[in-house]
């Protein structure tokens, strides 16, 4: 059975190896994945069955502006296709609603249709595509949820 929790420190060495495995050259470095622990740890969640780290979702909150961003989302292979992704953006999605929200928002590569899938059936809506997003000559779609 899939157990979906807060992630805990011990977590990280497993969800660095899936972010390396997922996103490749374009993955969070170790440092950083562990200073976004550091800063967001109470928004990050992962899933995990018989002791194996399947997936995980980090969250941001900029309390300022009342907006939180869905940082990152990733599944191993071997346990797609099983709702694991939805479920961890739900999860997410409910601990990030704890805090005072106008919106969550998030990124994600026009092309990239089963996370398009889950964002739409959860409610995001996306902006047109924008060219260049993060400076890397890539386009990105920013979608957002209202939160009331
Ligand atoms: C995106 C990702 C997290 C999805 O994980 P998952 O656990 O397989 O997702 P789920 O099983 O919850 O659901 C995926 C949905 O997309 C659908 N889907 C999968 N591939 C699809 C495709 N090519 N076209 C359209 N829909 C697709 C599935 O049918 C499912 O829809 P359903 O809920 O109606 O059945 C996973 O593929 C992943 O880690 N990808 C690489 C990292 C990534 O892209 N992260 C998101 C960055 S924004």
């Amino acid at each position: 059975m899939v157990n979906f929790r807060k992630a805990a420190l011990t977590d990280l060495e497993s969800i660095i190896a899936i972010e390396k495995k997922i996103f490749g050259s374009g993955s969070y470095p170790a440092f950083v994945v562990r200073q976004l622990f550091d800063v967001s740890g109470h928004y990050f969640i992962v899933a995990e069955e018989d002791n194996q780290i399947l997936g995980y979702a980090l969250g941001a909150v900029n309390t300022k502006q009342k907006q939180a961003w869905v940082l990152s989302l990733g599944v191993s292979e071997k346990a797609r296709g099983r709702g694991l992704g939805k479920q961890l953006t739900e999860q997410l999605i409910e601990v990030l609603k704890t805090e005072d929200l106008k919106e969550i928002a998030l990124t994600v590569f026009p092309e990239n249709k089963a996370a398009i899938k889950i964002y739409k059936d959860l409610g995001f809506e996306g902006s047109p595509v924008l060219n260049n997003y993060f400076l890397d000559n890539e386009a990105r779609i920013v979608m957002t949820l209202a939160v009331n």
